[in-house]
């Protein structure tokens, strides 16, 4: 399996390192032959050379088995230039149109929520990703004057809201539960989201042995926080899957343990902690590597490599359960030691 790999800026180059210790690790238990390939993208790059995704990178990457990405950011570098013209451009030009994103409280993590623990939070956010208000639609009239016009307009297309939902409720057949949410705004946005409603009806038809559920936003916020035993899977609208899924990482334990995936089912999909690039702590070789271990670990299992996949989770859980804290620089271990302890685990 060819493995591309974008460490990119901040906190992304030390926490990739570890994941793939970790992969090697489990390369070597399951007999399977990974190579990597690097790409330089990221703040550095750009500053150097002016590049952002240059198109023979992006050609590249389209060409690989699947892509281990760290994180994309730079203090020097105006927002959004390296996220939009990266992240957002590869997750586009891949159509990876799924950002599946497990929200799962290990047992022993203590969760933020009082009263909480492994047997309340244990549910996945399906993300569209590739739609909503993120394909930049809009613009400016009069910009800078007193009479300025800025519109930003959610896209939602029929074939991307089903496709997603349909993914949405194969895996909520394939969860223990079989129960799903579909998370919008249906009291406001009476466009969009009356079609992610009836889109939700239509494939929910499809599937009689799942249980369908809808809540608004707002709902999914506040019911996050008091009864997270509620969800299994819940299926939402790009911007607000970005919102509910940083929500998400804070309840499970922090940015630290969240990993996630960009999938494209039929095609390259890349593999990410959600977390940012976190320049504050970044270099101290006190980051937790357990969210990019933990993504390294879901590239295995989406790629087909379920048994290893396994075990790199089981090992992230272990490890995390056994930590006093996954807040960076309150391990009580440093981010290679961390690393040290999934790999002796996969190993085994
Ligand atoms: C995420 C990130 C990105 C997003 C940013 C960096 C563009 O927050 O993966 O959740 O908004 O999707
Ligand atoms: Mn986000």
């Amino acid at each position: 399996m060819r493995i591309g790999v974008v460490p990119g800026d901040g906190k992304g180059p030390e926490v990739i390192v570890e994941a793939l210790r970790v992969l090697d690790a489990a390369a070597a238990r399951f007999d399977l032959t990974l190579e990597y390939e690097h790409f330089d993208l990221g703040g550095e790059r750009y500053l150097r050379t002016g590049e952002v995704l240059p198109d023979d990178v992006a050609e590249s990457l389209a060409n690989v088995d699947a892509i281990m990405f760290g994180a994309v950011g730079h203090p020097d570098v105006a927002p959004g230039i390296l996220e939009r013209g990266i992240i957002l451009r590869l997750r586009r030009q891949l159509d990876q149109y799924i950002n599946l994103r497990p929200v799962k409280l290990y047992p022993g993590v203590a969760s933020p929520l009082a009263g909480k623990d492994h047997r309340d939070i244990d549910f996945v956010v399906v993300r569209e990703n590739t739609e909503g208000l993120y394909v930049g639609a809009g613009g400016f009239a009069h910009r800078g004057t007193r009479h300025e016009v800025a519109t930003e307009e959610s896209v939602n297309t029929r074939f991307g809201v089903e496709r997603t939902i349909r993914f949405a409720f194969e895996v909520a057949a394939g969860r223990k539960r079989k129960h799903i949410t579909l998370c919008g705004k249906t009291n406001v946005l009476v466009h969009a989201h009356d079609l992610w409603m009836r889109v939700f009806e239509e494939v929910g038809s499809d599937y009689n042995g799942v249980e369908c559920a809808y809540a608004n936003v707002d709902a999914v916020c506040a019911w996050m926080v008091q009864s997270p035993e509620r969800f299994d899977v819940i299926v939402t609208d790009n911007m607000f899957g970005d919102i509910i899924t940083d929500l998400g990482a804070a309840i499970q334990g922090g940015l630290g343990i969240a990993a996630g995936a960009n999938l494209n089912p039929d095609g390259v999909s890349m593999f990410e902690p959600i977390g940012g690039t976190a320049p504050d702590v970044a270099g101290t070789g006190k980051i937790n590597p357990l969210a990019a271990i933990g993504a390294a670990g879901m590239l295995l299992t989406h790629t087909g490599q379920t048994a290893a996949g396994a075990a790199v989770e089981t090992a992230v859980a272990t490890v995390a359960g056994a930590l006093p804290s996954l807040a960076a620089g309150a391990m009580g271990m440093s981010t290679s030691e961390v690393g040290d302890r999934v790999c002796e685990l996969v190993t085994r």
